[in-house]
């Protein structure tokens, strides 16, 4: 199986992709790397190890960052809920936090396994991620690949009209990513934005009949709300699963090798991602930009994955 390593910020979504990630046979997920986010660190951290706990498989938990590298941290309580999991309410997890960083375990995990045989798998701000390759950059080229959620350029943004959530939280983080050199697929809101959560789909999961199947439904039925609430659209956009699925399944997926960037500057902009599709620059094509997945695909292998667990 292909070796992951998935860091989350814990989110109902990010739930979800650690749900498909632990019940896929092709991936084995090395651990979960918490980063502060959706919610405060205290909390991502508590979820990821909820989710392990109840998917039935045994996976380590680190806590990372607790702060982007120069901003102040900004959540988004709005979207997932006072505890980034509303939706449904889930025992308290005995699994233990791994007493080691969540930085250290990328560093040492990276150093340890064979070079070129680790993805990584952000689906939050990108703090952990930067913060391991500023401290060892010996490790860079040790990674597989990078495939992670983030930006959007043809969508424009959700948290300012120019940025997603995640890139715009550390952009400063997103930008050391994104130059690192390593093979980068991206997959932002141009992709994730049709990949809603319809009613259907939703209920698919609740069918299953499991504690898996009704706690995706549960959470569903809350993350989506915010959208069909504020925009009237058919359900919300499940974001993260995409990176997880487009390592199992890339066939559902469309996107572009170009260049891609992120602006730290401007007050305005901040976390914007400039993906050059056209190729009307020269700059260095440094990331695979998705812009197009296969829905049903994509809910049919997500419930299909599910119902295993
Ligand atoms: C991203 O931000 C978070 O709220 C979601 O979990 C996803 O990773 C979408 O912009
Ligand atoms: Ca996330």
């Amino acid at each position: 199986p292909r070796k992951i390593i998935i860091d989350t910020d814990p989110g109902q979504d990010d739930a979800v992709a650690i749900l498909l990630a632990l019940a896929s046979p092709e991936l084995r997920v090395l651990g979960l790397t918490a980063v502060a986010g959706n919610v405060p660190l205290r909390l991502t951290q508590r979820n990821a190890r909820v989710i392990v706990e109840l998917s039935g498989k045994s996976v380590p938990v680190f806590a990372g960052c607790e702060h982007p590298l120069e901003r102040v941290l900004e959540t988004a309580e709005h979207v997932h809920g006072k505890s980034g999991l509303d939706g449904i309410v889930l025992p308290e997890p005995t699994l233990p936090l791994d007493p080691r960083h969540a930085v250290d375990f990328i560093i040492d995990t990276l150093r340890a396994e064979a070079p070129g045989t680790v993805t990584l798998c952000p689906l939050g701000p990108l703090t952990n991620i930067a913060t391991a390759f500023r401290r060892a950059p010996d490790v860079v080229d040790r990674v597989q690949e990078i495939v992670l959620m983030g930006g959007g350029f043809f969508e424009g943004g959700n948290i300012t009209p120019a940025a997603e959530f995640n890139i715009y939280v550390d952009p400063e983080a997103a930008d050391i990513v994104l130059r690192c050199g390593r093979p980068i697929t991206v997959i932002p809101l141009d992709c994730t934005h049709k990949a809603l959560t319809t009613r259907a789909r939703v209920e698919r999961f609740r069918a299953l009949g499991t504690r898996a199947g009704e706690a995706v439904a549960s959470w569903l039925d809350f993350f989506e709300r915010f959208d069909v609430e504020k925009y009237g659209s058919e359900g919300g956009p499940l974001h993260d699963p995409c990176v997880i699925a487009y390592l199992l399944k890339p066939e559902l997926f469309h996107g572009r090798l170009c260049n891609v960037e992120v602006e730290t500057r401007s007050e305005l902009t901040r976390g914007m991602t400039v993906a050059d599709w056209w190729g009307v620059t020269d700059r260095p094509r440094n990331a695979t930009w998705v812009r197009d997945l296969d829905a049903e695909g994509y809910f049919a292998l997500l419930t299909d994955r599910i119902a295993a667990l």
